[in-house]
C-alpha cells in the first residue's frame, strides 16, 4: 500500500480521538499502516484494546489506550498524563457526535454537552499538543468538522455551530502556526458510512447522494494533511454539490431532510 504520512516527519506517535468506531478507527488503521505508533482515545476502552492489539500485530507498531470522556473538562488532564512521555507528531482530533432535534426540545445542559465534546475538547487538545509540536517545529493536526456547518443545519443548530467553530479555528491556525512548520487541516466531513450517519436518520434509501466509505474519507483526509491543505472535502460528488449549491438552498434542503428523516413535526 502507498504510504501517505511520513513517519520520520510526523512520528513516532499519533493520537486519535474517537478511535473506537467509524472514522477514528480507520484513521488509526491507516496511520498504523504508515508505521506510526498510536494513542487510541474514546470511552469504550475494550474496543480500543481490541483495535490496538490488532494493529500492533498487523503493522508491528506500539499502541496505548486512554479511556476518556471528552465531554468532561478533566479529559485533557487524563490524556496529557497518559502521553507525557511520548513524542506525539500527529493529533487527529476527531471524536464527536450529534442529535437531530428541535432546538427548544433539547435542554441547555445537553447543548452544552455537545459544545464541550464537539468544540471545546478540540480546542484543549489542539492547544496542548500543538504547543509541543510548535516547540519541536514539526507536526500535523487534523480537526474533524462537517459539511454544511458554516451554512447552518436546521434541527442540528448547536452541532452545526460547533463544527463551524472547528472550521474557523483550524483555518486560522493553518496560517498562524505556519511559522512553526506545522501542518493543520480541517476535514469538512461529507456523508460517510459510519454509525453517526445512521444515527442522524439517514439511510441509503432516503439520501439523494450515497455516502462515501470510511476508507475513502480517511485516505483523502490524510493525503490533504500530508500536503498541508487548509481543508479537505472528501468525494468528488460532494465537492461538486458543495460548489454548485448556494448556501441558502443547502440550508433549506438539509432542514427539510432532517425533519423528514427523523419524523419531526
Ligand atoms: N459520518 C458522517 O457522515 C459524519 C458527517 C459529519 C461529521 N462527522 C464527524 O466525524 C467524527 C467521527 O464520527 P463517525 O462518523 O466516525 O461516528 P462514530 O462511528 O459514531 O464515531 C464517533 C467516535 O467518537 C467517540 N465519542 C463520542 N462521544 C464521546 C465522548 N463523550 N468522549 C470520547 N469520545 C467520544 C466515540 O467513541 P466512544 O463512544 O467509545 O466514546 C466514537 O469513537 C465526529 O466528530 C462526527 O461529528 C461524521
Amino acid at each position: 500500500m502507498k504510504r501517505i504520512i511520513d513517519k520520520n516527519k510526523f512520528g513516532p506517535w499519533a493520537i486519535v480521538t474517537g478511535a473506537s468506531s467509524g472514522l477514528g478507527k480507520e484513521f488509526a488503521r491507516q496511520l498504523a499502516a504508515d508505521g506510526l505508533n498510536i494513542v487510541l482515545v474514546a470511552r469504550r476502552v475494550s474496543l480500543l484494546e481490541e483495535l490496538g492489539n490488532e494493529l500492533a500485530k498487523e503493522f508491528k507498531i506500539q499502541y496505548r489506550t486512554v479511556e476518556a470522556d471528552l465531554s468532561e473538562e478533566s479529559a485533557i488532564k487524563k490524556i496529557s498524563d497518559a502521553t507525557d512521555d511520548l513524542e506525539v507528531g500527529i493529533l487527529l482530533s476527531n471524536a464527536g457526535t450529534g442529535n437531530v432535534r428541535k432546538f427548544f426540545s433539547t435542554e441547555v445542559s445537553e447543548h452544552k454537552y455537545i459544545l464541550q465534546l464537539n468544540a471545546i475538547s478540540h480546542l484543549y487538545l489542539t492547544h496542548y499538543f500543538g504547543k509541543k509540536m510548535a516547540d519541536r517545529k514539526r507536526g500535523g493536526i487534523l480537526l474533524t468538522g462537517a459539511m454544511g456547518a458554516t451554512d447552518g443545519v436546521p434541527y442540528m443548530a448547536n452541532e452545526a455551530g460547533t463544527k463551524g467553530y472547528i472550521q474557523s479555528l483550524g483555518k486560522s491556525l493553518h496560517t498562524e502556526l505556519r511559522e512553526y512548520g506545522l501542518h493543520i487541516t480541517v476535514l469538512v466531513t461529507t456523508p460517510t458510512e459510519t454509525p453517526v450517519f445512521y444515527k442522524l436518520g439517514f439511510t441509503k434509501k432516503n439520501t439523494p447522494v450515497q455516502p462515501i466509505t470510511v476508507e475513502q474519507c480517511v485516505n483523502e483526509a490524510l493525503c490533504a494533511l500530508s500536503k498541508n491543505k487548509i481543508t479537505v472535502l472528501p468525494g468528488l460528488k460532494f465537492r461538486i454539490m458543495n460548489a454548485l449549491t448556494p448556501s441558502a438552498i443547502s440550508r433549506e434542503m438539509s432542514g427539510k431532510m432532517m425533519k423528514k428523516n427523523n419524523g419531526i413535526f
